[in-house]
């Protein structure tokens, strides 16, 4: 056994630095999201979309989590544009991508059309709440969207910890010059706790790497920056994890809260970059009450392994059990709900910013210090300017 195959068969690679865009005088304005999109679709994180989604495979991505070729794909990637930048386009010519005065991307324009968003919250989100943080940017965007295949002309360098952006390509190498066959993705929005340190480890035990992979795109105002976290990450692997066992990486997607339909996206993205596994645990990119605990796994269900092309590995509610002196789930731990520290992550939020240290069963010590100093910094920032 070796490495995943990239999902569709080959890597995309649409990155081009000698393209000539003198000839292009229409553009097209990315917001963060799009741009992210951009640079995803380019490297071939999200192979195998070589650009934004014609109508025919956004509907059946939408109604089916398919692309009209019967592709699995759960999360529609589309370029939304206002009404009056879509009356300047033309069908059939190129269109220059541009954020903070820079050419980034070049779109082939194939064609233009007028999503049913409605339809759209209800089939990817599973609501049209506009609480929902999901939800609420799907309808903040343009209402047209815009596709065809996209090329990179100028690569999108980050202005932070800039060594952990890896291409899948350089993912793929990294794991093979670690002499890994089998990988187990992890994605994370948040600081690592004792229970995603649990079944990371609980996986670790039977693939031959773990890819840390934080989604440190666009995430809703509340979650914990991603810089911090960033940090948090490399004092807990310092600490508590062998070196040759772990690489750690960036996802630089936004996030979307879209659950059940985000963690076949997240599963499906994990594979092009090279692992063979992906753990789903419990209410995987969910937010608020929108989705049941376990859903994220259920949807599993509706693909065939082969078409996956990667192992989910599904990991019930994790928890540190007072009685047991060590961390379980309902399926290791025989003790009631009493014995077992749970917290949720509002709760801890606001025990951090207000300098208050959750207990260690929850959280390790060194995890902590660097969110409360990394969050006391911000806020101390926040208040200069
Ligand atoms: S997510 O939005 O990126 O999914 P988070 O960073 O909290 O949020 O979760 C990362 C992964 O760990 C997800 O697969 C999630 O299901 C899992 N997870 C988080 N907390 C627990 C827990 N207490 N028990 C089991 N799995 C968990």
């Amino acid at each position: 056994m070796s490495l995943s195959i990239p999902h569709g068969g080959a890597l995309v690679d649409r990155f081009n630095e000698n393209y000539d865009i003198s000839h292009i005088n229409k553009e097209i304005e990315l917001d963060d999201f799009a741009l992210s999109d951009l640079k995803l679709i380019a490297n071939g994180a999200f192979s195998p979309l070589t650009g934004f989604l014609g109508k025919e495979d956004y509907e059946s991505v939408v109604d089916e989590m398919r692309l009209a070729d019967g592709t699995v794909w759960s999360i529609p990637i589309t370029l939304p544009v206002t009404e009056e930048v879509a009356q300047e386009l033309i069908v059939g010519n190129k269109v220059k991508l541009v954020a903070n005065q820079k050419v980034y991307g070049v779109l082939d324009l194939q064609e233009v059309f007028v999503p049913d968003k409605l339809k759209e919250a209800e089939k990817v989100y599973g609501t049209t709440d506009l609480a929902h943080p999901g939800v609420k940017k799907l309808f903040e965007r343009p209402n047209v969207y815009v596709a065809g295949s996209i090329i990179l002309v100028k690569k999108i360098e980050s202005d932070r910890f800039q060594e952990f952006y890896l291409d899948p390509t350089e993912t793929r190498e990294k794991f093979k010059s670690l002499g890994w066959k089998k990988v187990v993705g992890f994605q994370t929005r948040n600081p690592v706790h004792r229970a995603h340190e649990y079944i990371q480890k609980s996986a670790l035990e039977i693939v031959d790497g773990l890819f840390l992979n934080p989604l440190v795109g666009e995430t809703k105002s509340d979650d914990i920056p991603a810089d911090v976290r960033m940090e948090s990450y490399q004092v807990l692997l310092d600490n508590y994890y062998p070196k040759n066992r772990v690489f750690l990486a960036v996802f630089p997607a936004a996030m979307r809260y879209a659950g059940p339909r985000e963690a076949i996206f997240h599963a499906m993205v994990r594979k092009n970059y090279g692992c063979t596994h992906f753990i789903v645990g419990r209410d995987h990119a969910g937010v608020g009450d929108y989705y049941g605990t376990y859903d994220a796994q259920l949807i599993f269900t509706n693909f065939s392994e082969k078409e996956l092309g990667i192992t989910p590995l599904f990991f019930e509610h994790s928890f540190y059990c007072k009685k047991c002196e060590n961390m379980a789930s309902t399926k290791t731990c025989p003790h009631s709900k009493e014995d077992h520290v749970i917290l949720s992550g509002t709760k801890v939020r606001e025990m951090l910013k207000d300098g208050v240290i959750p207990p260690a069963e929850f959280s390790r010590k060194e995890v902590v210090e660097v969110l409360i100093s990394g969050l006391a910094k911000k806020e101390a920032l926040l208040s200069k300017n």
